[in-house]
């Protein structure tokens, strides 16, 4: 690879970030497309967040993404947002204008909604009750996306309860039902469901497996994780064993990073199979 002095640059904030998929990704777009660009890690800690932002005109970045544990912080950092952003009240993707102003974008929702169009096909989803498991940022954009989506009937189940019934009230439309409930109401929540998103770090490398019990769901129903280490979650085999359609996280990922690569480089990347092998080893390789 060769880095002129006139690449383009861009990155992703993060802390820890070296976990991050972003820079595989991104670097692989520009080395397919023959861009003069450049896509880096940058490990930034909360305290130096807002001087790290600040600093991303100065220093000639084209934009960043922003990933955990920064989305909301970004958000109020930003002058200016798109809708999603607004809607969300995070911040993944981050452009420079050419005045120097930061624009917030939230990528996250149209990530998870065409993830799960792709996957699962739009027919299972307009008109249907929808379950979420979780109530933090990725819950939001999840919840937002099965809006957009025409979702009739949204249940969040979450073990801080209040922390859905903000997402419920925020996100609230005249068209869908929101509903919040506790953690311990989730196999009950599934009755009369047809989509489960788990936006929870439950069934992640590391962390214990997701308890629900996938049974009343009936044929042809959908089961998205938004977690893709590993690949396939136990919610995603046991929906698979019981013929369900299962969605994994990869897709979102890929997703919800075209926004922002075609906003900072100016062409649209492509999904191709090559570069979804590429991701699928890389997360087998270090999970195992
Ligand atoms: P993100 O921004 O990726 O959504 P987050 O804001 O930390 O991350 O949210 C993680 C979600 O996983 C939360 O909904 C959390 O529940 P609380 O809001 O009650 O903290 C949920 N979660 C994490 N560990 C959990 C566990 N062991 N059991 C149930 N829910 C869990």
């Amino acid at each position: 690879m060769t880095i002129s002095g006139k690449a383009k640059l861009a990155g992703v904030m993060g802390w820890p970030v070296s976990h991050s998929r972003s820079p595989l990704l991104h670097n692989h777009w520009i080395s397919i497309m023959g861009l003069e660009a450049v896509y880096v890690p940058l490990a930034v800690s909360p305290d130096n967040f807002e001087t790290a932002l600040k600093a991303l005109p100065t220093l000639g970045f084209r934009g960043a993404n922003v990933t955990v544990p920064h989305k909301e912080a970004a958000f109020h950092l930003c002058k200016r947002h798109d809708k999603a952003a607004l809607r969300v009240r995070a911040v993944n993707t981050i452009v420079c204008l050419e005045d120097g102003t930061l624009e917030g974008r939230n990528t996250d929702v149209v990530g998870f909604s065409e993830s799960l169009k792709l996957q699962a096909g739009l027919e299972g989803i307009e008109g249907a009750t929808a379950v979420v498991l979780g109530a933090g940022g990725a819950a939001r954009a999840v919840v937002a996306a099965l809006v957009d989506l025409n979702c009739a009937c949204i249940r969040i189940c979450n073990r801080t309860v209040e922390k859905a019934q903000a997402i419920a009230n925020s996100l609230h439309d005249e068209d869908v039902e929101i509903h919040a409930l506790g953690w311990d109401e989730r196999d009950d929540a599934l009755d009369g469901a047809t989509i489960l998103v788990n936006t929870t770090t439950l069934g992640m490398v590391g962390q214990p497996a997701l308890a629900i019990d996938l049974a009343p769901l009936p044929r042809g129903s959908i089961v998205a994780d938004i977690v893709y280490t590993p690949l396939e979650t136990p919610l995603l085999a046991a929906a698979r064993e019981l013929g369900l359609t299962a969605v994994g996280g990869l897709r979102m990922l890929i997703e919800q990073a075209r926004p922002g690569f075609e906003a900072w480089f100016g062409e649209k990347p492509p999904v191709t199979r090559d570069l979804i092998e590429m991701l699928e080893t890389d997360v087998k390789a270090k999970a195992g």
